[in-house]
């Protein structure tokens, strides 16, 4: 089939998902729009999509599901018959039910899904785990991906001709419960609010970027990773104790799927 554009739709608080995303639309043969769904900004953003276009749907994995925020404002995309590839992207513990959620998801908004990958990014709270990564041997494996979803999309005339191979996952999914930390914000904060601007959940105002709404904050990590004067932080201790328990049990690297 022909595509007449490709529109990459993501939501990345710290950059990691965003990173994937862009490196998988870097192969494509035609540019992609960006529409990050991350600052709170966008949590009505709506959009509609032709049955030529192609969209690549990219969310972070939080406690093996997509993240609340997230799923609703994706719900607020609509296909027509919309050829679309998923990215579940997470930190080397676990992906459980969170690619099969966004499949269904897109699905159900009118696209058909025909192509998904988990891949790997960082952990943007135990930063030693899946360090650095996306890396090269990502890059490489993401890029062959896309040029598959490519040639799978020129061998169909419309998208009623595309098929996904399952994914991994189970329905009923399993309960969303991410624990997290909200990060505290030291003096050298000089309100310059870019940490209320990235912040997906409203939990920072603009007027008051020194302070943290406990209630609205998804534990993300947006702030800290925005902040050009590290202001913002997690209690080092707290952090460095639950940092290695888990990179004890999930340090081991684990590969990019690909499923289509
Ligand atoms: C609250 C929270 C929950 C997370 N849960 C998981 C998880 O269940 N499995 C996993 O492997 N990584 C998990 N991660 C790591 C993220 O999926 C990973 O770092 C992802 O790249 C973050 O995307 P971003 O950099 O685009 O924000 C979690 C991160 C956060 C902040």
């Amino acid at each position: 089939m022909n595509i007449s554009a490709i529109t990459s739709v993501f939501f990345s608080p710290s950059g990691g998902t965003h990173r994937t995303i862009k490196i998988l639309a870097s192969a494509l043969p035609l540019p992609a729009q960006e529409l990050d769904l991350t600052p709170f900004s966008k949590h009505k953003e709506s959009r509609c999509f032709a049955s030529d276009e192609l969209v690549i749907f990219a969310v972070p994995v939080y406690a093996g599901r997509i993240v609340p925020l997230a799923a609703e404002r994706l719900a607020h995309m609509k296909g027509s018959q919309t050829p679309a590839v998923c990215l579940a992207v997470y930190g080397n513990r676990a992906y459980e039910d969170a690619l099969l959620e966004l499949t269904d998801l897109v699905q159900k908004n009118g696209f058909v899904p025909f192509a998904a990958a988990a891949a790997l990014a960082e952990h943007s709270i135990m930063h030693s785990v899946a360090h650095g990564r996306p890396d090269e041997k990502d890059a490489q494996k993401l890029m062959t991906f896309a040029q598959q979803v490519w040639q799978k999309l020129e061998q169909v005339p419309h998208a009623d001709g595309l098929k996904l191979p399952p994914v991994p996952g189970k329905r009923p999914y399993k309960p969303f419960k991410a624990v997290g930390f909200v990060p505290a914000v030291s003096s050298a904060c000089t309100r310059c609010g870019r940490c209320a601007a990235r912040c997906p959940s409203g939990a920072i105002s603009p007027a008051c970027p020194d302070k943290t709404d406990k209630a609205r904050c998804i534990f993300c990590m947006g702030c800290i990773s925005v902040c050009p004067v590290q202001a913002r932080h997690i209690n080092k201790a707290l952090l460095w104790a639950a940092e290695k328990a888990f990179a004890l049990k999930f340090g081991e690297r684990k590969e990019p799927e690909f499923f289509l």
